[in-house]
């Protein structure tokens, strides 16, 4: 029977050795012990000099060796022994006791890897090598190693293939209250004799009761796959929805001669996913806007070490600010993310590549023609086999609800692009007939000669568009030419812009401007989405801050309304108050500290979803406000309503307010009464840092984060503060780092010194043993503040 067991510890590691260090009598007595997933990037400060550039935020690279030692004492004459990596960046060769048993290029897929042949039993040494060397290689911050878990995978020779169970709803009866499902089981004989093999399927719902059970049987030639299916009821099904994500495990057992000798566990969803080309998007045949983000894979002081608390708290995030969707740019994401995708009830499109066989330039216009390495050097043998890697990985997440072949690729403007397209796509189909396939294009209708061919999008079960307001022809009508066009063409905004910038900042100087006006050109894309059922919705770039893609001196990009420390920005509450519909958002900005600028103007604006808001500096009325989009009549509109709202085409509200210190204060108004308030007050100096841990409780090798503010004399958060701090930490665990989310502050997150941003810092911490933990912070001037919490 299988067993998988987690493969992530005692590892040893070393950056840029000559030579061949796979062999099992290699001297490694000197290198670095690293726990899985480890990203070899994140132990080095950003240099300007690193040959990853601005695209992988001048990070440091190079070759990386890995070695494990571990021994399999009990393994049967008739066991399979596998590896199975979920990322490594990139190029990995890997060795069991010195000999080659596999090789992985793509940095972003995943695989398995068969050891049997060259177990001893007694001591092994499985060996790594990573070859990050060629750069720059990636347009974002790749991170650098085996940044997602290695599991230990033992089998018999009859047993399923990686991925090999692949399950999704054939449809729906509402009438009936039924559900019939697809299984197929994908089951491989690796004996040397023909198989008569069985699969049961039970389907458990969430208390663990069986709720469906079907079986198939495949006759197998010695070291052939072989592919069943079966097609069982499920009677009342809880459908898994965005709001109700409900899950079912199903249980797949291979059977010969009726002994159980395989059994592999899944998690699924009860759903259907179509694109209409009048609805738009129709999650179990209703009509869902999809409200998406597009994310990088790293998590900022984590780089792109999968973390599941760190993915926990910043999906968590997005969804409280009424985010329904995540587009995984460009790559597929650690399988771990779309189980918390699944778990959280977004809607994913998951994306395999940014490139086919036209290399992007990492650092300028990428449509040069200029040399680059990139995931273009793979595409040719490769491509197919990472596609279906993806895609069978993938197939019973519910979350994943499109299938995105590529990202702004060169080849939509070239002749060869629909022959690659149709190659990509008809795989997608051959794997998965139950979704639809989409890439997201640019410079559709563009006048350059990058424009995307007509055929390229004809060709596409659903068109991506991405900034289809970019260009000039475009900016009012976004997508009416080609819904005139082309009727029947399914329509998807697969990158749109998101409101970003540094946090905190109300100078006016950044990318997105004023602060007054950073959300209009969203506002008037929202404004014509909201109102079109065609556009099935949007994946805004992006939901969060993310490393790379920039210029020295800085780290990453801001692009998005959560900074890399996880800390929203203002925008946050934009979005919050036109996508959750479940609670009051009343949110007020800039903050009210302008000492020595008394009598000036400031623009104060609020983000609101109340009908209207009555605003008071030092308790006078200085105004009313409320809403007027979209006009009256409209359909599923602001506010959901047909009502006449006041003032205002715009999706905010802005006062002009004379500066004198003291207090703002904010009524929202809804069915006319006061339902919340908000104040916004001048501070003093800030005197105590304060810190909050999410939990008190860990266990070993948990990450917790701590959230840290700064007080005034009177407890009041001071917004402008930004000390100098310092961690020390008593008891068994680590500081991984700290980060104020300015990407211009280039030290190393890991180091015990860090300054804050606007009035926010953040401390990631990790329990390395059992025991008490006290982590305090100091600022100079201030009191310093203790954190404490057990480890188990
Ligand atoms: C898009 C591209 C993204 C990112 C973004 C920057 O065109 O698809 O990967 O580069 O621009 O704003």
């Amino acid at each position: 029977m299988r067993t998988e067991t987690d493969f992530n510890s005692g590892w040893l590691f070393a950056l840029n050795l000559e030579g061949d260090c796979a062999g099992i009598g290699f001297d490694d007595s000197s290198w670095q012990t690293v726990t899985l997933p480890h990203d070899w990037s994140t132990e080095y400060a950003p240099r300007q000099d690193a040959p990853t550039g601005g695209g992988g935020g001048f990070a440091t690279a190079g070759v990386g060796w890995y070695r494990k030692r571990f021994s399999l004492t009990d393994v049967g004459a008739e066991e399979r022994v596998s590896l199975r990596f979920d990322g490594v960046y990139m190029d990995a060769t890997i060795y069991c006791n010195g000999k080659r048993v596999g090789w992985h290029g793509y940095g972003y897929g995943s695989v398995t890897v068969d050891l049997t042949d060259s177990l001893v039993f007694e001591e092994n040494v499985v060996a790594v090598r990573v070859d990050n060397s060629h750069q720059p290689n990636s347009r974002w911050y790749s991170g650098s190693g085996i940044y997602r878990r290695v599991t230990l995978v033992r089998t018999g020779q009859v047993h399923m293939e990686p991925w090999g169970v692949r399950c999704c709803a054939n449809g729906i009866y509402p009438t009936r209250n039924t559900t019939s499902l697809q299984i197929r089981a994908l089951i491989r004989n690796d004996s040397g004799s023909p198989v008569h093999a069985g699969v049961i399927h039970r389907l458990l719902d969430g208390e663990g009761q069986c709720v469906c059970t079907s079986g198939a049987s495949v006759w197998l030639e010695p070291g052939e796959a072989s592919d069943s299916m079966t097609r069982p009821n499920v009677a009342s099904p809880r459908l898994w929805t965005v709001e109700d994500p409900y899950l079912y495990t199903l249980v797949s057992t291979v059977v010969v001669d009726g002994e159980p000798v395989d059994e592999v566990t899944s998690r699924v969803g009860i759903r259907t996913a179509a694109f209409d080309c009048d609805r738009g998007f129709l999650l179990n045949g209703e009509r869902v806007k999809i409200k998406g983000m597009c994310l990088h894979q790293d998590g900022g002081i984590t780089g792109a070490a999968f973390r599941p608390e760190v993915w926990r708290r910043r999906l968590g995030l997005l969804r409280n600010m009424g985010c329904n969707g995540i587009r995984c740019a460009h790559n597929p994401p650690d399988p771990q993310f779309l189980d918390l995708c699944d778990e959280m009830g977004f809607l994913v499109m998951d994306e395999i590549f940014d490139e086919w066989m036209l290399s992007k330039n990492k650092t300028d216009n990428y449509y040069s023609q200029a040399f680059a390495y990139g995931s273009s050097r793979y595409f040719e043998r490769y491509a197919e086999e990472e596609l279906t890697t993806m895609l069978r990985r993938d197939f019973n997440h519910p979350s994943v609800i499109l299938w995105s072949i590529g990202n702004e690729i060169p080849e939509q403007s070239s002749l060869d692009g629909v022959k690659l397209l149709k190659f990509l796509q008809d795989i997608c189909h051959r794997e998965d007939a139950s979704r639809m396939v989409t890439s997201a294009c640019d410079n559709i209708a563009a006048v350059e000669d990058i424009r995307t061919l007509r055929e390229f999008e004809n060709a596409l079960d659903v068109v991506g568009y991405n900034y289809v307001g970019r260009w000039r022809e475009r900016a009012e009508t976004f997508y009416d030419e080609d819904r005139h066009e082309f009727p029947s063409r399914r329509m998807i905004g697969s990158e749109n812009p998101s409101v970003g910038g540094r946090r905190g900042d109300y100078s006016g100087r950044g990318f997105f401007g004023h602060y007054a006006d950073a959300t209009l050109q969203h506002e008037a894309l929202w404004r014509y989405t909201v109102s079109r059922d065609f556009v099935a919705g949007d994946y805004l770039w992006t939901g969060i801050d993310y490393l790379g893609e920039t210029r020295w001196p800085a780290r990453g990009a801001a692009c998005g309304p959560i900074d890399t420390a996880g800390f929203p920005k203002d925008a946050y509450w934009y979005f919050k108050s036109i996508w959750n519909k479940d609670e009051i958002t009343l949110h007020l900005l800039p903050h009210w500290n302008w000492r020595g600028q008394e009598g000036q103007f400031v623009e104060v604006v609020c983000y609101t979803n109340c009908e209207r808001v009555s605003l008071y500096i030092n308790d006078r009325l200085v105004g009313t406000k409320g809403f007027e989009c979209p006009r009256f009549g409209a359909v599923n509109a602001w506010n959901e309503g047909f009502g006449r709202f006041r003032t205002t085409n715009d999706l905010h509200l802005v006062w002009d307010v004379p500066y004198e210190p003291g207090t703002l204060r904010a009524e929202g108004w809804m069915n006319g009464q006061v339902v919340a308030v908000e104040t916004v007050e001048t501070t003093g100096r800030a005197v105590s840092v304060e810190a909050a841990a999410e939990r008190e409780k860990l266990r070993v090798g948990e990450l917790v984060h701590i959230e840290l503010s700064f007080t005034d004399e009177r407890g009041r958060p001071v917004p402008d503060a930004e000390p100098e701090v310092r961690c020390e930490i008593a008891g068994p665990a680590r500081l991984v780092g700290m980060d104020s989310g300015d990407l211009t502050d280039l030290s190393l997150y890991s180091s015990p010194q860090r300054k804050a941003l606007a009035g926010r810092l953040l401390a990631l911490v990790e329990a390395t043993g059992c025991g008490e933990v006290a982590v305090t912070f100091s600022a100079e001037g201030m009191r310093e503040k203790t954190v404490d919490f057990f480890a188990e």
